[in-house]
């Protein structure tokens, strides 16, 4: 597997699998590196020649009081991961080689739907996310690139930038990776201390518990809410940052599920912000 450290490396690196007449997927990781990102770089081997992944804790995408110093950075483990499902090469620059001095450019997507759920908590990351995403397909020239579903409402972003700015990448959402337990595969998962694991199943078992409810003939939004609601409420050690119920992909109010809708939650456990998402409903 390639390392590719510097803006000049990816370029040619680029290049020279393109000129061969390659398709490159591209799968964006901030590193520490897990089941779920596994599965992201197999499903860009099935479908491209060529994966690059990278491993970058962008910093623009993170508020001033989250936790981009703490984010867990991991590089040689990561690259035994990647090596192990026979990714290509990996990007892995410096944060002032993605911004140098002067830099000032941002990729900002202004739609309602930037503004909810985890965009209305994190003001600036969906700006910080697009920046980065579009500076990493134009340097791989990627054709496709894949996200998880975790991440549901980034790739809502992603599409619409990607379709905006006339870029010529597939964008490809993959299911959620989970544990045996149901806990959703996070880098976020390595802060929770085995009692706050054990806690955050409630994230996974509120969502089952709506869908149980929503496949047994409950319909109304409110109601699927409310019964998320009450079962993260019945774990002492969970705050409720969100529990929101969308259509996906549109991410508009909905009263009835008469089309495909996320039910989508952030919870603290303990003080790690955790997400989850179901997606369900429609024909
Ligand atoms: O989903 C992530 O890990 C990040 O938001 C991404 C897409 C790698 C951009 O930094």
């Amino acid at each position: 597997m390639k390392i590719l450290r510097t803006i000049d490396d990816i370029k040619t690196y680029a290049k020279s699998q393109k000129d061969a007449g390659k398709t490159i997927g591209l799968v964006p990781t901030m590193g520490a590196l897990h089941e779920g990102h596994l599965t992201l770089m197999r499903t860009a081997k099935e479908n491209c020649d060529v994966v690059i992944a990278s491993v970058f804790v962008n910093p623009v995408q993170f508020g001033p009081n989250e936790d981009y110093d703490a984010y867990p950075r991991q590089f040689e483990a990561d690259c035994k991961k990647l090596e192990s499902v026979n990714v290509d090469a990996v990007f892995h620059p410096e944060p002032s080689a993605m911004y140098p001095q002067g830099y000032c450019t941002y990729v900002n997507v202004e739609g309602d739907f930037t503004h909810k759920l985890c965009g209305g908590q994190r003001p600036g990351h969906f700006r910080g996310v697009a920046t980065v995403v579009t500076k990493l397909m134009n340097l791989s020239r990627a054709d496709k690139a894949f996200f998880g579903q975790k991440d549901a409402q980034q790739v809502v972003v992603i599409r619409r930038f990607v379709e905006d700015l006339n870029m010529n990448v597939e964008v490809n959402m993959v299911p959620i990776v989970r544990e045996e337990t149901g806990l959703a595969r996070s880098s976020r998962n390595q802060y929770l201390s085995p009692a706050e694991k054990e806690a955050a199943l409630v994230l996974s078992r509120s969502l089952q518990a709506a869908k149980i409810a929503f496949e047994a003939g409950q319909h109304s939004t409110s109601a699927l809410k409310a019964i998320a609601i009450k079962t993260i409420q019945s774990e002492p050690n969970a705050t409720i940052d969100y529990v929101e119920i969308y259509t996906y992909p549109g991410l508009e109010p909905i009263e009835t599920v008469t089309e495909p809708v996320i039910l989508a939650l952030a919870v603290k456990i303990g003080s790690t912000r955790l997400i989850d998402n179901t997606i369900f409903g429609g024909k």
